[in-house]
């Protein structure tokens, strides 16, 4: 007797500013093969100029812009997008603002990020990109790598979902230290999904 089919789950990938995308992409060759029944069905920017529009176009994956100049004028669109869109889970990549504590409490899905260092050492307001790597490089650590955790009111402070760290004793530099920890990012963050979705 032929099984039936899991229903397909709608991820949206919310990012800001000027975004590349890499973890987008990332997420984007991990499900698209099928293997999963994960998609990212929808993408949101906050510049119409970001790289990671172009990108989206190429993969076919939605792409809607929302101003971020105001947060509750953001959070009332992004809402609504994502009742259109029938989003089941939502992936910050690179989205820098505070969502608001009303905003996360009323949603009924999950929301993650993920950051570039082992949290909840480097991490809250004011780390992000090359920041975070100059902290980690300055301290002279052996190890660093990258965190999936659910969001809440506090920057880089919701549980966490997966981490996984690596050797960092090669590196000479932020950049080296971003570099690697990057490849890792790209490689948890699909898994994590799976993890919060209950797929196997
Ligand atoms: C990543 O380094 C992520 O850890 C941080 O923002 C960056 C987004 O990069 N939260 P990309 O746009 O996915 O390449």
């Amino acid at each position: 007797m032929a099984g039936i089919a899991p229903q397909t789950r709608r991820i949206a990938v919310v990012t800001s500013g000027n975004s590349r995308g890499s973890n987008l992409r990332a997420i984007h060759d991990a499900f698209r093969n099928g293997a999963y029944p994960v998609e990212i069905a929808l993408c949101i920017v906050t510049k119409r100029s970001a790289p990671i529009v172009t990108l989206c176009q190429d993969k076919g994956i939605p792409v809607e812009f929302i101003s971020s100049k105001d947060l509750s004028t953001f959070e009332t669109k992004l809402r609504s997008l994502l009742d259109e869109y029938q989003i089941d889970l939502i992936a910050l990549a690179g989205f820098l603002k505070k969502l608001s504590i009303s905003f996360i409490r009323d949603l009924t899905i999950p929301i993650l990020n993920i950051h570039p260092a082992l949290l909840p050492r480097y991490g809250g307001e004011g780390m992000y990109g090359i920041k975070v790597h100059e902290a980690v490089f300055s301290a002279r650590e052996k190890r660093s790598g990258a965190t999936v955790h659910y969001v809440n009111r506090d920057y880089d402070s919701g549980r966490v979902v997966l981490q996984e760290a690596i050797d960092i004793t090669d590196c000479t530099s932020p950049q080296d230290i971003a570099a690697k920890v990057l490849k890792v990012e790209h490689h948890i963050y699909a898994k994590a999904i799976l993890k919060v979705l209950k797929i196997h």
